[in-house]
This record gives C-alpha cells, structure tokens and sequence, in this order.
C-alpha cells in the first residue's frame, strides 16, 4: 500500500460570475432558510438528544440562530469514555492504510460533496467571509487529513537502523495507552477537525469538547467523518458545559492526552487539573497546546518607499482578515520613527477600502467578530485607547452590536512600547503601532520582553544581512516567523504551525513532530 500523491487542496476564487461562487451562494441562502438545525450529542454512533440545549447564534445578525445543541452531562462524558476504550483494541488494530483511507475518503469529501455546506456553516456559525471560509474548511481542513496521513506514513517506515546477527530489531508506534481529550476553538473549523482528527489516525480513541460558537460546523465535520467510514465510538461528539466535562474526563485514569487549542489562561488551568490528578492516571498524559499570541511586525529602517506600502497592506491583512480572530493575527507593529510618517498613510489609505457587513453579503473584507463576550472585551480596548494618553486613534474606533457584533478595523498609533494595546492578546480587529527611536538591535530585544507569548511574527527588511541580522535576534519570539510577509495564514504541509512561550507547546499542526505526540514507541527484539 502507498499513499496516493499528497498535495495542497486547489482552492477557488469565487469570482462573481462563477460557478463556485453560485453554489455556495445557494448553499448559504439554503442554510439561512433552514434554521436553526438541531445538533445532538454523539456518542458510539447514537444521537442522544439531552434536553438541555443551548444556541448557537449568526453572530452577523445575532437574531437569527444557526443551530440549537444538546449539551452532555457528567455522566454522559463517563459513557463517552467507556465507548471510546471500548471501540479501541479494534481501531488500533487496524492496519494504518486502512485509518488512513478513512481520513483520505474524509479530505476528497470535503473538497466535493461538503465544501459548499461546510463553508456555509463556518460563515452563518463563525463570521467568516468567502475567502477565510475557504482557506479554513476546504483548504486547511484538507490538508490537515492528507498530509498527517503522509507524515504518519514517513513515521511508520522509520525503523532501526541496525540488527544485530540473529537479532531483529523493529519499533511499533502503537497508539496512547487509553483516550485523547480535544478541546477546540471556534476560530478554525479545521483546527477543529485536526484535533481530534490527527490523533484518531494515529489509532487513538477521542473524546471531543467542540467550542460552543461553532458547534454546527464542527457536527458537520464530524458527520463527514462517519460518512468516510470512522467506526462509531472512535471520537465521542460531546458539546457541552466545560467544566463539568473536563472534570470528568480528568477523573479517568485512562485519560492519556490533552490536545488543546485556546486561550492561555485556560490552558495553565487545564495543565494545574492534570497535574494536580497525576497520581490517578495510568500514564503521564501527553499534553499538547496551541495557545495566545502578540504576533508582530518589525520593520527595519532600511525599507525603501515600494517595501512600506507592502508592509503596510500586509499589515492590514495580517490584522484585520477574520477581524483579527486568528491566533496569529498581528497586533503590534514597530516602525522606525524616520519612517513612521508615510508608513502610517499608507496604513490609513489601505483602512480606507475596507467595507464590513454581513459575510451572506458576499462583498465584504471584514465582518463580525464571534460573540457579545468578545465584542465587550474588544471594544474595552478601544476605549482604552481613545482616552489614554500615550494612544492615538489613527482608523477606525468605531462598534455597534445592534444587529451583529461589529467591531470597525482599529490602528492605533502609541508612544508607549508597553501600553496595554502592545502587550495584551485582544483577539479582535485592532493593530497599535509603535514608533521606535532606539536601535533596530534593541527593539528587537523589546519585542521579546514585552509580552510572554512567542506564536507568529514579521520582519520586513530590504538588504539580505539586515534580514539575517533580525532573523538572528529575533529567534526565540516567534514559532512561525515570516520575512516580509504577514504573521498570519501558515500553511499546511508548507508552514507547520505552532509557537512557544505562553504561545503552546510547538508540536507544530501540520507535521510529523505533532504525530509523534500521538504514539507510544515499543521497541521489539526478536532473537531468532
Ligand atoms: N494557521 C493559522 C495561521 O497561520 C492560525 O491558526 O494564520
């Protein structure tokens, strides 16, 4: 068995007159019409409809609601363990071409059959406009099923390099010694799906905890899955209150993985429960983390008229594509203050093209962001702003949630490389632009310092040895780091994706190091 020819999902362009764009856009009118959908808890195949439901609302007219759910319980996440540990001698057992047709089948399904209606439901459910919807559910997701089964395939042909006569060596990478806890966000329905997915290939068994703010999509992905051929009880579908779950799950002594993408907070809280149960567990869990970020951009001051107006487009590109809501997203910016002058028109030109709407408009760059919680949060930082003294409003400022959670594209222009809007992850459509005075060496050490996450950052620099020069210095801030190219938009099987620091654990999604979190190595002598 060999793997068929692995390579990036082509993605579409939507153009107006297109056919693409007339499918989806019959898939999205389909989708408002027909809501609210009913999504049910799943587990070992069945759908259990709990009564204790919650709703999951377009947060581009927060009136409409996209999908009512039923939440697990304590001991509906106990049954859901049960069914994983039961459905896992069989799954593990399988042989790994076998996993990795049904993941295979799951990616070609996507690119056909649930392309439209996937990228419908991460629009109306998440605020995605056409273009981010596609790069999330069609490309992203994808790629994440292709290549992890290209790069389980490379781990299962690494064997030991030497026997000794008589004697044959060979490792098993079996799956983790019980079942694999996914917590996912609402930001990426493909890091949804990667969560659990990439382990479950690896022939582990998943309890999955989907975020509430994305739940249809992520049912939908879910049910994609089943149609690809994913034995029931393989991952447990649970949406459902956080914390009751999580303690059951960590009360499991068979609980053996975290694999988390999220806030940081939440995170070191997850990571204390673990810790704190350590005793009760079989193995030492394997915890896996994608977390914050304070992505930034650092422009060097040999950059010429032609490099600033690209820093500047890929500034707001890198700010304000998905209204600022990817982990990567680019938040702080440090201009030499010699430049910061004709950097900042260009940044306000560019500003000035952005239109924000609903995404079913099909027309717009920027829509809403996620929730009236995050709306709150993010507007507190604008209001910061507007009245601190070392701020300065320079677009935007703007918020009004009568209809949907709409927060205008926000740059901020600050003498302050420590105020509030350079160091907190606002995870919202707002950039703050520091001028700096000091040497390109020293802000380069200033970037490092001033905030504890370490994810995604630029620099962007005309002459190849100041671009070495600040590749050096600026290496343990970011995971993924680009020259002269925005912080955000990795992408798989090109780019693996992860930071350090507060940022996660690095295992990088997209690649062989993330799989090997996955496994637990026998080593296996025979004597013959
Ligand atoms: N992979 C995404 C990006 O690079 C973030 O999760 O933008």
């Amino acid at each position: 068995f060999k793997l068929p020819a692995i390579d990036n999902e082509p993605m579409y362009s939507y153009a107006p007159s297109s056919v693409e764009r007339q499918k989806l856009q019959a898939a999205v009118e389909e989708m408002r019409a027909q809501a609210p959908f009913e999504v049910p808890v799943v587990i070992n195949g069945e759908r259990i409809f709990t009564g204790k439901t919650e709703k999951q609302v377009n947060p581009s007219e927060h009136k409409q609601v996209l999908c009512t759910f039923h939440q697990a319980d304590a001991a509906l996440t106990q049954k859901a363990i049960d069914g994983a540990l039961a459905a896992r001698d069989r799954w593990e057992a399988l042989p790994f071409n076998e996993r990795a047709a049904v993941f295979l089948k799951a990616a070609d399904l996507l690119s056909t059959k649930y392309r439209y209606k996937l990228m419908a439901a991460t629009m109306l459910g998440q605020g995605k406009n056409i273009w981010q919807a596609e790069i999330d559910t069609a490309a992203e997701l994808a790629d994440f099923f292709r290549f992890n089964c290209k790069y389980a395939e490379e781990m299962y042909h690494q064997q030991p390099p030497k026997n000794a006569p008589g004697v044959w060596n060979r490792v098993e990478y079996r799956a983790l010694d019980g079942f694999v806890y996914a917590v996912t966000p609402f930001n990426f329905t493909a890091i949804a799906g990667n969560l659990p997915g990439a382990p479950a290939l690896m022939g582990n068994v998943v309890v999955w905890k989907p975020s509430l703010m994305a739940v249809y999509s992520n049912y939908l992905v879910f049910q994609l899955l089943e149609e690809a051929g994913l034995p029931a009880g393989v991952i447990q579908f649970i949406p459902g209150p956080a914390i009751e779950i999580t303690e059951t799950v960590l009360a499991s002594p068979d609980f053996s993985s975290l694999h988390f993408t999220g806030s940081t907070q939440v995170f070191r809280t997850l990571w204390k429960n673990i810790a704190n149960n350590i005793d009760n567990f079989k193995s030492y869990p394997r915890i896996v983390g994608e977390t914050g970020g304070k992505n930034y951009h650092m422009l060097h001051p040999d950059l010429e008229s032609s490099d600033l107006k690209h820093a500047a487009l890929q500034t707001i590109r890198g700010a304000f594509e998905y209204q600022g809501q990817k982990c990567s997203a680019t938040s702080r910016v440090y201009v030499p203050k010699a430049l910061a002058a004709e950097y900042k028109s260009y940044l306000v030109q560019e500003h000035a093209k952005i239109t924000q709407g609903p995404v079913h408009e099909f027309q717009h760059f920027s829509g809403p962001v996620i929730s009236q919680v995050s709306f709150d949060k993010i507007k507190s930082y604008i209001d910061y702003a507007a009245s601190a003294e070392d701020c300065e409003i320079l677009a935007g400022g703007k918020y009004d949630d009568s209809v949907g959670y709409y927060v205008q594209p926000t740059v901020i222009a600050t003498t302050n490389p420590k105020t509030k809007t350079m160091v907190e992850e606002i995870f919202g459509p707002v950039v703050t632009v520091y001028e700096y005075e000091g040497s390109f060496e020293e802000t380069c050490k200033l970037i490092g310092e001033t905030t504890e996450y370490a994810l995604t950052g630029a620099l962007f620099a005309h002459n190849r040895e100041n671009i070495v020069m600040g590749t050096n210095l600026l290496r343990h801030t970011a995971g993924n780091f680009y020259v002269n190219d925005k912080s955000t938009g990795a992408v798989v099987g090109q780019q693996p994706f992860g930071g350090g620091r507060a940022s996660g654990t690095n295992d990088k999604a997209g690649s062989l190091t993330l799989l090997t979190r996955f496994v637990s190595t026998r080593s296996i002598k025979e004597n013959f």
